[in-house]
């Protein structure tokens, strides 16, 4: 399976669906979900877009540290989004808002995670002289980068 395009495909999916969210508050005029949409929008769509885009500029490069970085990537976004959603319409102290709490505490550290392996992984395709369009297609975690930057 292809990274890069995979990464695309969650970051379309999250894309969807936190637009309809969008389309749902505007639609009933009630904004209380907007930190989720803006989160799943933000952290879900435009930063699993970077990552895809950057993950196909390697051609095809994948490998386990990759796909745990994009893993973490798409599972992250989607339980910040549902758990600040279960967080803003519970009353406090309830037992969903504390389901809520967890959730987003789960999916942050995801996101998080997902951010620092990203760093990781481009930082040591910069060091074997890989970097955007420098990827070997059946190029594996612990192989070298074809070409230099
Ligand atoms: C069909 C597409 C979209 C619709 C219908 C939509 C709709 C909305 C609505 C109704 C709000 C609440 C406004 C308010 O509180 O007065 C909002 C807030 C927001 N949206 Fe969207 N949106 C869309 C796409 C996006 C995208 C693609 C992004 C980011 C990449 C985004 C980022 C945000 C942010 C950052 C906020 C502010 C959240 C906050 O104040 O807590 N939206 N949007």
């Amino acid at each position: 399976m292809n990274l890069g395009k995979t990464c695309l495909i969650a970051a379309a999916l999250m894309a969807l669906t936190g637009m309809a969210m969008g389309f749902y508050m505007a639609a009933v005029q009630d904004f209380t979900l907007a930190p989720a949409h803006a989160h799943l929008n933000l952290v879900g769509w435009v930063t699993m877009a970077i990552y895809g885009l950057y993950h196909r500029s390697q051609r095809g490069a994948s490998g386990r540290l990759r796909w745990v970085q994009a893993i973490a990537g798409a599972l992250g976004p989607p339980a910040m989004a549902g758990g600040l959603a279960l967080l803003l319409t519970s009353p406090a102290g309830s037992e969903l808002h504390k389901r809520g709490e967890v959730t987003v505490i789960a999916g942050s550290v995801l996101a998080m995670l997902s951010m620092v392996l990203f760093v990781v992984v481009v930082g040591r395709d910069r060091v074997r002289g890989g970097g955007p369009g420098a990827g070997a297609s059946s190029h594996q975690d612990g192989a070298q980068l074809e070409g230099s930057s």
